[in-house]
C-alpha cells in the first residue's frame, strides 16, 4: 500500500485515490478487527487494568488545562476516561465496535466530556476525513498507547499522516508508547496470539521527521509499563509539527 503524505484538504483526485486505495485494503484487517472486537466484548479484557495508565499520567503533566486529547486505539477506554475525568474533551477512535459501545456507554453514564467513534486505521479514505476532522480542533494531544505495535506498517503510516496534517495545521503534540524490538521473545501476559511488531524507536522517529515532526521527546526502557509480572522494554516518543 503507498504511502500518503496528506498536508492539506485532498483534492477530487487524491480522493478517488484514497477510496482504491481503502477498497484494496490488506487483507488480514477483518481478521485483526475480529480478534480486537471479540477480546473488548467478552471477559478477557476484564483483566485489562480500568485505572489509568502510567503513559496516560506522563502524558497528563505535559498538557495544558482543558486541552483537547484525541485518542487512537483506545481500547477499554481506561486513559480516554481518565483524561475526560480530568477536564479534557476527548475523541476516541478505534476499530473495535465493542471498544467504541461500551466507551460511550461509560461516558455517557458519567456525563463525561468524551465521545468515541469506529475508525479503521488501515482506511485511508476514513483516516483523511479524521486528519481534517482533527485539525480544526486547535492544538490537540493525539495519544495512542500501545496502538502502533497492534499495527501493520499501512496503519501506522495513516496515523502518522493524521498527525502530520492535523498537528501541522494546528499545532499541538503526538504521544506515543509502544513494545520495542527488546519486547520480542519475552512473556506477555496478553498471550502471543495476535499481531504485534517489535519497533525499533529510531525508526519511528525518522518515520515522524520524514513527515516534517520536531522529536520532542524520547525515551525507552523497563519500568515505564509494568503490568503484573510483566516489564516489557517499551518506548515514548513525544513529537509536534510546529515550533
Ligand atoms: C494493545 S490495545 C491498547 C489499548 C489501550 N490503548 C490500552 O493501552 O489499554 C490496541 C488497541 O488498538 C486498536 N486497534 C488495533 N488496530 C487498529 C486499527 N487498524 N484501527 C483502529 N484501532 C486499532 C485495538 O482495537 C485496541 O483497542
Amino acid at each position: 500500500m503507498p504511502t500518503l503524505y496528506l498536508r492539506s484538504r485532498p483534492s477530487p483526485r487524491l480522493r478517488s485515490h484514497l477510496g482504491r486505495n481503502s477498497r484494496s485494503m490488506d487483507a488480514r484487517t477483518p481478521e485483526h478487527r475480529n480478534y480486537w472486537d471479540s477480546f473488548y466484548a467478552g471477559k478477557r479484557s476484564g483483566a485489562v487494568p480500568a485505572e489509568p495508565s502510567a503513559f496516560a499520567r506522563w502524558t497528563q503533566r505535559r498538557l495544558s488545562p482543558s486541552q483537547p486529547i484525541v485518542e487512537f486505539g483506545f481500547g477499554n477506554g481506561r486513559d480516554s476516561l481518565w483524561f475526560a475525568r480530568e477536564g479534557h474533551p476527548v475523541t476516541g477512535y478505534d476499530f473495535a465496535s465493542s471498544a467504541v459501545s461500551q466507551g460511550q456507554d461509560r461516558a455517557v453514564r458519567e456525563g463525561l466530556p468524551a465521545r468515541f467513534f469506529e475508525l479503521d486505521l488501515y482506511d485511508s479514505a476514513a483516516t483523511a476525513m479524521v486528519a481534517e476532522r482533527t485539525a480544526g480542533l486547535g492544538s490537540p494531544a493525539l495519544f495512542g498507547r500501545f496502538l502502533i505495535h497492534s499495527l501493520e506498517e499501512a496503519g501506522r503510516q495513516n496515523l502518522f499522516d493524521i498527525a502530520a496534517t492535523a498537528l501541522g495545521a494546528s499545532g499541538g503534540d503526538l504521544y506515543l508508547e509502544f513494545r520495542t524490538g527488546k519486547d520480542q521473545g519475552r512473556k506477555h501476559l496478553f498471550g502471543d496470539d495476535h499481531f504485534r511488531v517489535y519497533l525499533d524507536p529510531t525508526i519511528v522517529e525518522n518515520e515522524l521527521v520524514d513527515r516534517g515532526a520536531h522529536i520532542l521527546h524520547t525515551e525507552a526502557g523497563h519500568g515505564l509499563s509494568v503490568y503484573k509480572t510483566e516489564d516489557p522494554h517499551v518506548a515514548r516518543i513525544v513529537a509536534a509539527w510546529t515550533t
